[in-house]
This record gives C-alpha cells, sequence and structure tokens, in this order.
C-alpha cells in the first residue's frame, strides 16, 4: 500500500500544507501572512493568530488539490521546531488533533531538516536529480548558518555554523538600516543586480575553523553609510545598488570561503545548498560557477522550496516514518532545537 504523507509546516509566518504519495509530491500549498509587512518584521502574536485562522483552509486545499480523503492518509509530519512557539503550537496541535481523530501516528520534523532534505522533494512529470550521500548543504536562513555533512536523510554532522548572527539576520537588519524595508534578503538581491559589485569593500571576519560570524559586517556597513553621509545627505540615494551589490558580494564570500574550504578537507564534491538564503540569484550564480571550477556537481532547490513550505517537512517526515520513527501525542513544539 502507498505511503500518502500529509505534511505541516507553521514555524514562522508562512502556513502550509502538502501531500506526498511515496516521495511524490501531490499538493503544496502555502499562505503568507501578510500582518507583518507594515512592522518591519514578524509579529510573534500575529503569527499565530494568522496560523489558526489559515491552518484548516489550508490543510483542505492541500488534500482536495491532492485528491485525497483524509482517511487515506498514513501518518502526518509537522515541524515541531525551531521557530516561534505560538506559531508552531497550531501546527503541532492540529496535527495532534488528526493523528487522534483518524488514528494514524504523527512524526516530528526539524524544520532545518526539511530544508536539508529539500532537494529530495519528487514532482510527478519531473526528472529525479537527487544527491548522493554524503553531501555537504549550505544551510543558509533567517535563523541559521551552518555547513551540514548529511551522511543519509536522517544522519547530520554540523562541521561549521554561525557564531552570532545568521547571514539572513544580516540581509534583514542591513536592509532595514539602508531603509529598504523587511524581508531583507529578496530587495537587496534585486538592488544588487544593478550595481557595482566590487564598488565598496568591507570588512571580512576571521573565524577560525568552518564557523561563521555576521555581526561584523552590519557594524562596517553601519558605519561606513554615516561616514559617507556625513560628507553627503544624498549617499545612500545615489548609491543604493552598488551597495547591496557590494554587500551582497561580501556576504556570498564570506560563505563559498568556507565551503569550499568544507569540501576540500571531506574531499565530498556533491554540494546543495537550502533555507530561505538559498533563494538569493547572486548565491546560486556563484555555487554554480564555483562548482563548474571545482568538479562539484550542484544542487540546487526549486525557488518554491527554498522558503518555509510543507513538502519538505512532508519528505523529511516520509523518511522518519520508514525509519520506524513515531512521535507520542504528548509532545510539546519547540522555539529551539539542537539536534536532528
Ligand atoms: O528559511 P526562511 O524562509 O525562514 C527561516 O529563517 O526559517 O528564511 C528567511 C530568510 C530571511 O532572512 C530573508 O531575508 C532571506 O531568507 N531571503 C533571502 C532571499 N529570499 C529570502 N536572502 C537573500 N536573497 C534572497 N533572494
Amino acid at each position: 500500500m502507498a505511503d500518502i504523507i500529509l505534511g505541516i509546516e507553521s514555524s514562522c509566518d508562512d502556513t502550509s500544507a502538502a501531500v506526498l504519495r511515496d516521495g511524490v509530491l501531490l499538493s503544496n500549498v502555502i499562505a503568507s501572512q501578510q500582518v507583518h509587512k507594515d512592522f518591519g518584521g514578524v509579529v510573534p502574536e500575529l503569527a499565530s493568530r494568522a496560523h489558526e485562522q489559515n491552518i484548516v483552509p489550508v490543510v483542505s486545499e492541500a488534500l482536495r488539490k491532492a485528491g485525497v480523503a483524509p482517511e487515506d492518509l498514513t501518518a502526518v509530519a509537522f515541524t515541531r521546531g525551531p521557530g516561534l512557539l505560538g506559531s508552531l503550537l497550531v501546527g503541532t496541535s492540529f496535527a495532534k488533533a488528526l493523528s487522534l481523530s483518524l488514528d494514524i501516528p504523527m512524526v516530528m520534523v526539524n524544520h532545518l531538516q526539511g530544508h536539508i532534505l529539500a532537494n529530495f522533494v519528487r514532482q510527478p512529470d519531473k526528472p529525479v536529480d537527487e544527491p548522493e550521500f554524503p553531501y555537504l548543504c549550505l544551510l543558509v536562513s533567517g535563523g541559521n548558518s551552518q555547513i551540514v555533512k548529511v551522511k543519509s536523510p536522517l544522519d547530520y554532522e554540523i562541521l561549521g555554523q554561525t557564531i552570532d548572527d545568521a547571514v539572513g539576520e544580516a540581509f534583514d537588519k542591513c536592509s532595514k538600516m539602508l531603509g529598504l524595508g523587511y524581508p531583507g534578503g529578496p530587495v537587496i538581491d534585486k538592488l544588487a543586480k544593478l550595481g557595482d559589485p566590487n564598488r565598496f569593500h568591507f570588512a571580512k571576519p576571521n573565524i577560525p575553523g568552518l564557523d561563521y560570524s555576521f555581526s561584523g559586517i552590519k557594524t562596517s556597513l553601519l558605519y561606513f553609510v554615516r561616514d559617507e553621509m556625513a560628507k553627503d545627505p544624498e549617499f545612500l540615494e545615489k548609491n543604493k545598488e552598488d551597495l547591496c551589490a557590494s554587500f551582497q558580494k561580501t556576504l556570498i564570500d564570506i560563505l563559498m570561503q568556507k565551503l569550499i574550504r568544507a569540501a576540500k578537507e571531506t574531499r565530498i564534491r556533491q554540494i546543495t545548498i537550502g533555507g530561505g538564503v538559498s533563494a538569493n540569484s547572486g548565491l546560486r550564480e556563484r555555487l554554480v560557477a564555483e562548482g563548474k571550477k571545482r568538479g562539484w556537481k550542484t544542487f540546487l532547490p526549486e525557488f518554491k522550496f527554498t522558503t518555509d513550505n510543507a513538502a519538505m517537512i512532508a519528505v523529511a517526515g516520509w523518511f522518519r516514518y520508514k525509519a520506524g520513527e513515531r512521535t507520542p501525542l504528548d509532545v510539546a513544539p519547540v522555539s529551539r532545537m539542537a539536534d536532528y
């Protein structure tokens, strides 16, 4: 009998549900919340309320699009953490209610594991192109920056990670500083395409091993802009594109330098990226270019699987389900989740 998995994702400000049959995606519905736009960031209380409103219609729509009745489901996979507690509580409670009422098991998923396995979302009528184990994943999002050695679908080793801010945070905070809005990544990405990446130079951190640091570059940009504005109050407006292009290039240089080192040290040549920042066009181009130069096989998740989505949660849940994992009904969501 086929395994039909319902995935539920509610860790931040996207309510998403997806249906997977034996690893093939039948539907993936995402409701993004607009209520945060005016606040320059996600407001946790508003996020959980919006999840409450969205969860029933989003799950119903995912089942309808997949042509699957609730009774057909084999298991329900859900994001347990990390994320906003109130948001996670909505998805977790919904998964529990479904599990109880349909008498099917539930399987918890670490949200980051979903990003790491995003390349395993199989789609009907699309050729399968998946990394071989072990591979390296550059996991870059609003809350994390890690280089992960993926030994099998459920066995990971974190080779390096940020010691302070995540790279997505650097994009978001600097965008706010430059008055460009939230979320910063997509705006900076767009403006960077119009600018000169070699015009300005920002100090890069010198961190041992494969770890990252992104807090210094924020300060570097802040002081640079402040000093230039003192000389010319229109500096920012006149140089927005070049500033974004140069800032983005610096972040990509930092990310790639350690990734290249990790690939050399581990001799692994299957490289993937995941997480919200993996949507960045500059990073994607650079990864492909470095891959060509160094004989890597690179894998870029489709844009729709880079930001938060339940398809990746359903895939991770399916792997865990097949490995025999079951989550008890008394599970609680967690805002931090160190273990995969
Ligand atoms: O993975 P994600 O959707 O949420 C979590 O953090 O879990 O990542 C969100 C982050 C934000 O910091 C956002 O600015 C960044 O991903 N992001 C981008 C781009 N699109 C989203 N950063 C750079 N370039 C982009 N095109």
